[in-house]
């Protein structure tokens, strides 16, 4: 069993890490909410493995009712966001009940969501499934849905009261979800933590200690940036480049984060920024676990990342590795960038 405690101003929360976490998740349950009625918010595929499972476990300990939503990032919209309130409201939920969000991070960002409106807010605990969610999105209370053609951009900070993570369950993902959340496993030890990096080198998959290891990287920024000002912009190492080959492309996330990530250090040598032993270390690390061994000529993306719309004209920040476990934030003008981007057209 592996334990982290969130800080923030206003909050802490735990987050504990045990294989087979499931067989008596009612215990920690018990720990923080005193009521007798959960509400579990899961989707299709996952209530299809572990819903039976849970609620079993946790019958001993409170009455259970569950919501249950088709899988996949469609599901993270308006529709859904008012179904499971309805059901939830139509199954006589309280302000002072608990969400149990059971599932990947869309179950997290949709529920959280659910959770932060609701009566103005209810508690929730999310019980992250997939492997994305539990080395990254469970923690750090970014809550939301898509909307309008555009990702997250209906959403809240909202804390969960507590992260119940049974690495046991990764093992059901399909490997097209596995390796693309190893692509946000490696940028944290890439941008935050040696060591995490060392056991990446030498485990033979993800385990109790690698998932903390990355989530303290991700801890360790929420605590300096929980309304995401500064330094949580270092969570972005390799999305500038890995957007625009994803929408190109149509690699699934993590798989075109791990791609972007190859361009932006290759960058970051030209720039004299990152060593080029890190540059080394980090890709043989993707070729292990399965990444295409393709890397898209960063200049020729220049442009893409000058028109995105999420940034601000002007400067663009770009995150490079310094060394192995460091990353700094790197502002580079918006018309410097277009005579780099000339300089290949030439
Ligand atoms: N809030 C944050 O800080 C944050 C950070 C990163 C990403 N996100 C969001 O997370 C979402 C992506 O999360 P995701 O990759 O977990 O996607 P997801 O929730 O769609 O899960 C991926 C697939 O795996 C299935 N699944 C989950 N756990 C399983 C298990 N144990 N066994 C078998 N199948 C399982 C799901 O049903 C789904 O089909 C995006 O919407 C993204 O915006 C949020
Ligand atoms: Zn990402």
């Amino acid at each position: 069993m592996k334990e982290l405690e969130i800080n923030l101003t206003h909050t802490s929360y735990r987050i504990i890490i045990e294989d087979g976490l499931f067989d008596h998740i009612g215990d920690y349950i018990k720990q923080i909410y005193k009521n007798n009625k959960v509400f579990i918010v899961t989707d299709d595929n996952v209530a299809k493995l572990y819903l039976k499972k849970v609620t079993t476990v946790l019958e001993k300990d409170f009455t259970v009712e569950s919501v249950v939503i088709p899988h996949g990032e469609a599901s993270k919209c308006l529709t859904e966001y008012s179904h499971i309130c309805e059901e939830l409201l139509k199954k006589d939920i309280r302000r002072n009940h608990l969400l149990l969000a059971l599932g990947g991070g869309v179950i997290g960002d949709l529920t959280g969501f659910v959770a932060s409106t609701l009566y103005r807010g209810i508690p929730y605990i999310g019980i992250p499934t997939s492997l994305l969610s539990q080395m990254d999105s469970s923690i750090g209370g970014k809550t939301g849905i898509d909307f309008f053609g555009r990702k997250n951009i209906l959403g809240a900070f909202k804390q969960p009261s507590m992260v119940l993570i049974d690495p046991k369950v990764l093992n059901t993902l399909e490997p097209s979800e596995y390796i693309s959340g190893m692509g946000e496993l490696i940028k944290h030890g890439a941008i935050g933590n040696k060591k995490l990096f060392d056991l990446l080198d030498t485990r033979p998959g993800v385990d109790e200690e690698i998932i903390k290891e990355s989530l303290s990287v991700k801890k360790k920024v929420v605590e300096i940036d929980e309304f995401d000002t500064g330094e949580r912009m270092k969570l972005n190492f390799g999305h500038t480049f890995g957007h625009a080959i994803e929408l190109k492309y149509g690699y699934k996330h993590g798989v075109a984060v791990g791609i972007g990530m190859r361009m932006a250090l290759t960058m970051g040598v030209d720039l004299g920024v990152t060593d080029p032993l890190a540059k080394d270390t980090i890709n043989r690390i993707l070729d292990k676990y399965g990444f295409p061994q393709v890397e898209y000529d960063y200049k020729e993306y220049l442009a893409d990342v000058v028109y995105d719309k999420k940034n601000i004209a002007g400067t663009i920040n770009f995150i490079f590795i310094t060394k192995l476990g460091e990353a700094v934030i790197y502002p580079i003008r918006e018309d410097d960038l277009k005579e780099k981007e000339n300089e290949c057209n030439n």
